[in-house]
């Protein structure tokens, strides 16, 4: 009756699939609509149709109550926004989603930034914030609200520039940053070398970390991953662990090869490769940001470049003991990039995109900054890597097009419902800029697969919730020419975009079997909560290398965190 299909079976088939379809009718292509009036330093998919965006009030065109917004829902089906009204200043902070489909936007900026003798005129302090954005249903976001106020909900300790990803029990973890903004690099006076979690444990005592104080001072925005156990994988700068949440270890693994470093202000970009069944082995690509040393401070900026070149390397770690034994594998893509960010596309296939070939992040640090951008040369043409090529020949470009947009520091991207990348922002500036070189940039782009143009596979009758460790059964219905004996699913959160980091971003396989007349799709959920750490998903299904449109689907019981351990151990 069913037909079982192999992962291993699939994988083979994509290469090939790729170079058909780009000699064939359908490409690649990058598609502008519409603009999105702030600045989309951050962005986060928050419903099928809505992608909410996050800046600062430094002269926005949308307008809101009167005054400038920083905030704004960005409608994929109309091209289209709708501003938001946040009360405190949500620059340069992160955020993610509990268990319970809430989504939760933490920390930010004062309202006065002494180092550019800067004051906001509206807005308040946003350091400590917690906003929250509860589950909105409205396709045009009529009626959807970010609730920010620091005097009923805060955090524990202020942070500019920290991590925040959702871990096993729905809860989040908010993971470093520094107590005020900096011109450049991480201080000794003011880093927020802790993690605490929301809701808040340990009675909201922040846990101070060794691993980021011996990161210093290149350690904002650290890249951070929950491993399908449950522990946490970190890395910054050049150093990495393994971090132990119930038992509070720190475990160290081997640093970064050849000096690279790769988080803020030498950002380079990092994720977690797909997990695959049986064994959900992790794997963990880390991929540009720069050589420079760290042994600097802000008052030795004078001898950074904007023109110093950005590193090409990737590595690739196994977290397994065999893995962790072998260490970091370097591999080389086919340019340097500082500040790139990494997409899991649904066919496990991975989007290296946006970025620049030389400089730093940050603005007005170097001394030969372009405009205020610390970078230069701006990367047009993204790659694809496919983590189950043999190595060698993991990057590949075919048929892959050049943007005329310059995605620099300040900018966000996201894979979004419809199975396409959504790319906006980019304003290395301290407020909005036109007609520099980088200037503050509201255009929105999407990066269209070939898929996007070819009649796709459909989803039906996908369950708004799913527990772990079950079968399921959805409708599908699978154009005619499409190769049926190669399918994926992929479970995704499709993460929070800030800073050249994708924070909770992940691709869990599940296993599938298609019925004979192709028309339902046997499914069993992830294992347990820390495979897959409960939350909303979006699931999508690749025939033939052809994905559909992703469904959203609540992944666990949907309860409010903590939750407790769901599904079966490993
Ligand atoms: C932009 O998006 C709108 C709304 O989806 C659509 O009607 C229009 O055709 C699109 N324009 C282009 C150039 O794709
Ligand atoms: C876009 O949204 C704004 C409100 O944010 C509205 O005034 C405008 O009419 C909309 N434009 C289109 C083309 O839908
Ligand atoms: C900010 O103001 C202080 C005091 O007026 C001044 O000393 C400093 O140079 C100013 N800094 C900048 C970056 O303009
Ligand atoms: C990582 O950086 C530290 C501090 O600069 C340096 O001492 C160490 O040698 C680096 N590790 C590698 C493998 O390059
Ligand atoms: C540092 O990175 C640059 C750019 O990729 C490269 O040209 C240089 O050889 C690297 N230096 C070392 C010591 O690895
Ligand atoms: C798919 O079929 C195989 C072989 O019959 C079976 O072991 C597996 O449990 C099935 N998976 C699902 C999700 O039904
Ligand atoms: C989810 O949990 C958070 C934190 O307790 C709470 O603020 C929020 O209202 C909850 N959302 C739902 C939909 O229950």
């Amino acid at each position: 009756m069913w037909t079982f299909l192999t992962l291993a079976v699939s994988c083979a088939f994509h290469l090939a699939r790729a170079v058909e379809t780009t000699s064939g009718g359908s490409r690649w292509q990058f598609v502008q609509n519409g603009t999105t009036g702030v600045v989309a330093l951050q962005s986060i998919v928050v419903s099928p149709s809505l992608i909410l965006l996050l800046d600062q009030p430094t002269g926005n065109p949308l307008q809101i109550d009167g005054h400038q917004a920083w905030a704004a829902l960005w409608n994929t089906e109309t091209n289209n926004v709708t501003a938001v009204d946040a009360s405190t200043i949500t620059f340069c902070g992160s955020g993610g989603f509990l268990s319970n489909g809430t989504m939760i936007s933490t920390g930010g900026t004062p309202m006065v930034i002494s180092g550019n003798n800067f004051t906001y005129p509206v807005g308040g302090d946003g350091q400590v914030a917690v906003r929250v954005f509860e589950p909105c249903n409205d396709p045009a976001g009529v009626g959807c609200t970010l609730f920010d106020d620091p005097t009923k909900l805060h955090l524990a300790e202020a942070r500019w520039y920290a991590s925040t990803i959702r871990i096993f029990d729905g809860s989040l973890m908010i993971v470093g940053g520094i107590h005020i903004p900096t011109i450049f690099f991480n201080t000794p006076e003011e880093a927020a070398n802790t993690f605490e979690f929301f809701p808040p444990k340990d009675g909201g005592i922040p846990r101070p970390s060794a691993f980021l104080d011996r990161s210093m001072p290149a350690n904002l925005f650290p890249r951070v991953f929950p491993l399908p156990d449950g522990k946490i994988f970190m890395v910054a700068n050049n150093q990495s662990i393994i971090y132990d949440i119930l038992k509070r270890t720190e475990t160290v693994l081997p640093d970064i090869p050849n000096g690279v470093r790769v988080t803020n202000p030498y950002d380079g970009t990092a994720t977690l490769l797909p997990l695959s069944p049986p064994d959900y082995i992790p794997e963990v690509l880390v991929c540009g940001g720069t050589n420079t040393t760290d042994q600097l401070t802000n008052i030795d900026l004078h001898q950074l470049s904007s023109q110093d070149p950005a590193s090409d390397q990737c590595s690739r770690i196994t977290l397994t003991p065999e893995g962790i034994k072998k260490g970091w594998q370097v591999e080389r893509m086919p340019e340097g990039r500082m500040m790139p960010e990494i997409i899991l596309m649904p066919n496990g296939q991975v989007l290296i995109i946006n970025g620049a070939g030389t400089g730093y992040a940050a603005m007005d640090g170097v001394r030969d900054p372009i405009g205020n951008s610390n970078a230069d040369n701006a990367v047009m043409t993204p790659v694809l890597y496919d983590p189950s090529a043999p190595r060698g020949r993991r990057f590949n470009r075919d048929g892959l097009p050049t943007t005329d947009i310059a995605r620099v520091y300040h900018s966000s991207v996201s894979l979004t419902p419809d199975g396409n990348i959504f790319i906006a922002g980019s304003n290395p500036n301290p407020v909005v800029t036109t007609g520099a070189k980088f200037s503050s940039e509201y255009r929105v782009e999407y990066l269209n697969p070939p898929f996007m143009s070819v009649p796709r596979p459909v989803l039906k009758n996908v369950p708004k919730q799913v527990a772990f460790n079950k079968k399921f059964t959805i409708d599908v219905m699978i154009p005619i020419h499409l190769d049926a004996s190669s399918i994926q699913v992929a479970l995704m959160d499709l993460g929070f975009s800030s800073h050249a980091f994708h924070s909770s971003s992940r691709l869990v396989f599940l296993d599938a079997n298609l019925s004979k007349d192709k028309k339902k799709l046997e499914l069993t959920s992830p294992p347990n909560n820390r495979i897959y750490p409960p939350g909303p998903a979006y699931l999508f299904l690749t025939v033939d290398d052809v994905t559909s449109k992703g469904i959203k689907i609540m992944v666990g019981s949907g309860a409010t965190p903590p939750v407790p351990d769901q599904g079966v151990r490993l």
